[in-house]
């Protein structure tokens, strides 16, 4: 086997076969794939003559057709099949060989893995993909971590394959180790998040004006022409026009309401609450759908009390007071997406430039939107900006979406229809430009039932009341 490829790929299901069509398809690639059953590679190598694949049947063969440094992207199943798919390319690979994982892996596995396989010499690199199968095939966004020096080797292939948005492919090196796990694994959370809203959205339109699913397609649609434009939006009038074969009713009517989970969007939640970081919209998208998932309970509680749904007296305009909300929460999604992204560089060491994963974020992946080329101008504008929804262009936003908001949460509310994502969104905006908020008495609480003492705010220092011996109050620190 003479070494003729300058990039393999291992594990050739969709998402494998499809990443390896669009190597090969980019000008100086020469692909070498490989995967666990001969069989696959042979059907695949079959299917794409044009692709001029370079088949291997076994790990040693795949290594040797490979010209140095030896560059493989694994597309196999997160977890144990990709420990097990590491394990046999370091054996054949040498110091100065790239493995890139390509899966959807827990970034604190890919911290792991690339520890133990920098010790062997060779680089390791946790890469995001995001944009499904299309995306693989035609050019998805990608988030690389890794070293600088894998980097070097990797980045112009990477840059070959993805997504181009306003000229620039949607790949930048996102940071060492799992930096481009930990900023793909955002992506999913604020992925979630966008999906519940725009669930939400459509449910109150529904709800509110007795509209069809087709009629709030061409809403949809219409959204798509203007600040909401994203893939999301996109594919949602796609769906809701959608007719079922079968019964001729719209397709959404008959898909069961059970929204399933792959994980992504938990671990971002589960990562948030460690780093103390308030993911409230991402949080309820993710409960959602765990909500959404217990039939029996829901069965249960069918019969509770609670308002039925009224039709609006102005549909137009509550429809526009909806599209205002969605844009609204949907930049809280985002900007506290954003705040995990620094929570997590500053635990783990990764200089993560934020302005760049928006623009990564603006072709190719599940999230593309329009206006993320406004939060890269945000943080462009300042480096240093606290929180991305006080930046101008969203401070506007705010001023012209916040009345609306206030009334479709209020509707949702007096009408009975759940809004969770839209609810805490604005809640969290509420939280957050608060003068005063009564955690205050939180403190007071746990000062008075533990003695967890609380700062105060015309002081310096820490105190406790002792609030079984005369309510005094006493500095405890030897301020
Ligand atoms: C992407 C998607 C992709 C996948 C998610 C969805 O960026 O291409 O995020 O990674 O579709 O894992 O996962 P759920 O099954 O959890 O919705």
């Amino acid at each position: 086997m003479s070494a003729t490829a300058n990039i393999g790929v291992v594990g050739l299901a969709v998402m494998g076969s499809n990443l390896a069509r669009n190597l090969a398809s980019r000008e100086g690639n020469r692909v070498a794939v490989y995967n666990r059953s001969p069989e696959r590679t042979r059907e695949l190598v079959a299917e794409h003559p044009e692709a001029g694949f370079v088949r291997s049947e076994s790990v040693k063969d795949f290594a040797a057709s490979l010209s140095k440094p030896r560059t493989a992207i694994i597309m196999v199943k997160a977890g144990a099949p990709t420990d097990a798919v590491i394990d046999q390319l370091v054996e054949v690979f040498e110091p100065g060989d790239i493995i890139v994982d390509g899966g959807n892996a827990l970034f604190t596995d890919t911290i792991r893995r690339e520890r133990a396989v920098r010790a062997t010499g060779i680089n390791f690199v946790g890469a995001g993909i995001s944009g499904g199968e299309e995306g693989a095939l035609h050019g998805p966004s990608i988030m690389p971590g890794g070293s600088v020096e894998a980097w070097q080797t990797l980045g112009p292939i990477l840059k070959s394959i993805a997504a181009v948005a306003e000229g620039e492919p949607c790949v930048t090196h996102v940071g060492t180790d799992g930096a481009g796990h930990f900023v793909k694994m955002i992506h999913n959370g604020i992925e979630y998040a966008d999906m519940q809203l725009i669930a939400e959205a459509y449910d109150l339109i529904r709800q509110g004006t007795g509209k069809s699913p087709a009629e709030i397609a061409e809403i949809f649609a219409e959204w798509n022409k203007g600040e909401l434009e994203s893939y999301l939006i996109e594919i949602t009038a796609e769906v809701l026009r959608q007719v079922d074969a079968a019964t001729g009713k719209p397709l959404v009517d008959v898909i069961l309401d059970q929204a399933g989970a792959k994980g992504t969007g938990a671990w971002t939640v589960q990562t948030a609450l460690d780093l103390g970081v308030p993911v409230s919209g991402i949080a309820e998208a993710v409960f959602a759908r765990s909500l959404s998932s217990k039939p029996e309970q829901r069965a249960a509680a069918s019969g509770l009390p609670g308002p039925g749904a009224t039709l609006v007296a102005d549909p137009d305009s509550f429809i526009e007071d909806v599209r205002l909300a969605l844009f609204a929460s949907k930049i809280i999604a985002y900007s506290q997406g954003f705040d995990e992204i620094v929570a997590g560089a500053s635990e783990y060491g990764w200089e993560i430039d934020k302005g760049e994963i928006a623009k990564i974020w603006r072709g190719g992946c599940i999230i593309r939107a329009q206006f993320l080329n406004r939060i890269t101008e945000a943080f462009a504008a300042d480096p240093g900006l606290v929180v991305l929804v006080t930046a101008p262009y969203f401070r506007g936003i705010f001023e012209r979406a916040q009345d609306s908001w206030r009334r479709v949460v209020a509707h949702a509310a007096s009408n009975g229809i759940p809004s969770p994502a839209f609810s805490s969104s604005l809640s969290y905006y509420d939280g957050l430009r608060a003068k005063r908020l009564p955690a205050a008495l939180v403190q007071g609480q746990r000062d008075f039932f533990g003695a967890h003492t609380y700062r105060r705010i015309d002081r310096e220092g820490v105190f406790h009341t002792l609030w079984s011996e005369g309510r005094r109050e006493v500095q405890v620190d030897s301020n």
